[in-house]
């Protein structure tokens, strides 16, 4: 089940559907360009087809493939964050397969910074569409066991590039016509950094261009583990009444309150570090969907930097994001 690179190149040029680690979480890589692979991918995921899959590149020149038109904000974000987890929606060429877009004529284009993401698009010669390599819906896989635990038996292989170090997925931005950017999902690139990099402040959850197509991540329920989850800005100490006397589990940055109260808790951060936290999310997230719990109390984190991004999937995990 886990390849070589020299054999998920041969799997992506026959048509086939292979798990790549990338910097943020796995993704499940076909070639883009070829719509059996697409609509495998879509299948194997059980994802539905009006939401469209991110286009993976080695480089901008390979970028220029799928895109129709680079903007200078678009080119100054590529310039700053590129590779990394900056995903840029942009003008797409026909070329690219509307089963990829989910018939919108616009493109979610990234250059992940991963060594064998990178090696397996470049030496696949095409850029590779891929989603995130998880059933639709739950929780995104962070590590190759991940991968194989949900999709091993549906997929062609999975290249084990070790544990994500970004951990959550990229930030996704979109442009207005006026220069304006609109953040479609928070993720491993912070505003601020954005801000810092070009001077705009991205505005957050435009409406979507078409509004029967759900933007990015704007799938109330969704990175959602099994468990019902409640989220709290700050815990008191007090279970909800429906869950007093339960198996009840815990995640947050730090160790809750009181002692004794929960069966099993994932701290993501003793010193509130957002990105070891951010990094440490999905997996302490699945870590305790699998403990046979009848709830799950998160508490929220700061709101800056990696923050928005953890929040969000801490909120759509309890499906009122
Ligand atoms: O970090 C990531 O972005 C990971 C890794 C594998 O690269 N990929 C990922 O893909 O998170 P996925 O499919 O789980 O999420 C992609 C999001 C979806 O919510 C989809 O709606 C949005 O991108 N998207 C794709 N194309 C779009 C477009 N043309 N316009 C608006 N949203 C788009
Ligand atoms: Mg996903």
């Amino acid at each position: 089940m886990v390849v070589t690179v020299r054999d998920a190149v041969e799997m992506v040029r026959g048509g086939g559907v292979v798990a790549m680690p990338t910097e943020t979480v796995y993704g499940l890589a076909g070639d883009a360009f070829n719509e059996r692979a697409v609509a495998r991918i879509f299948e194997v995921k059980a994802r539905p087809s009006f939401d469209p899959l991110i286009v993976h590149v080695c480089d901008e020149a390979m970028a220029a493939r799928v895109v129709a038109d680079i903007p200078p904000l678009a080119r100054k974000l590529m310039a700053a964050f590129w590779p990394g987890p900056l995903t840029l929606v942009l003008p797409k060429r026909a070329e690219v397969p509307g089963l990829v877009t989910s018939g919108l004529d616009t493109v979610a284009v990234r250059l992940p910074n991963h060594p064998l993401a990178l090696a397996l698009i470049r030496e696949s010669g095409c850029p590779l569409a891929a989603p995130s390599a998880n059933p639709f819906g739950y929780i995104s896989p962070t590590t190759a066991e991940h991968v194989r635990a949900q999709l091993g038996d549906k997929i062609d292989g999975i290249l084990d590039g070790g544990a994500c170090s970004v951990g959550v997925e990229s930030t996704i931005v979109g442009f207005g016509d006026d220069g304006s950017l609109h953040l479609l999902r928070p993720g491993g690139i912070p505003l601020e950094a954005i801000a810092e990099a070009t001077g705009v402040l991205a505005t957050r959850y435009p409406l979507p261009a078409t509004p029967s197509i759900p933007a990015p991540g704007m799938l109330r329920q969704h990175y959602a583990p099994r468990v019902p989850v409640r989220c709290v800005a700050a815990w008191d100490g007090v279970l909800p009444e429906a869950w007093r006397g339960k198996r009840i589990g815990w995640i947050g940055l730090r160790r809750p309150l009181q002692e004794g109260v929960f069966a099993l808790e994932e701290c993501l951060s003793e010193t509130g570090d957002l990105r070891v936290a951010a990094s440490r999310l999905f997996a302490a997230m699945r870590c305790l969907d699998g403990a046979d719990l009848d709830g799950i109390v998160a508490e929220l984190v700061p709101e800056t930097g990696l923050g928005l991004a953890i929040n969000d999937r801490l909120r759509r995990a309890e499906g009122k994001a």
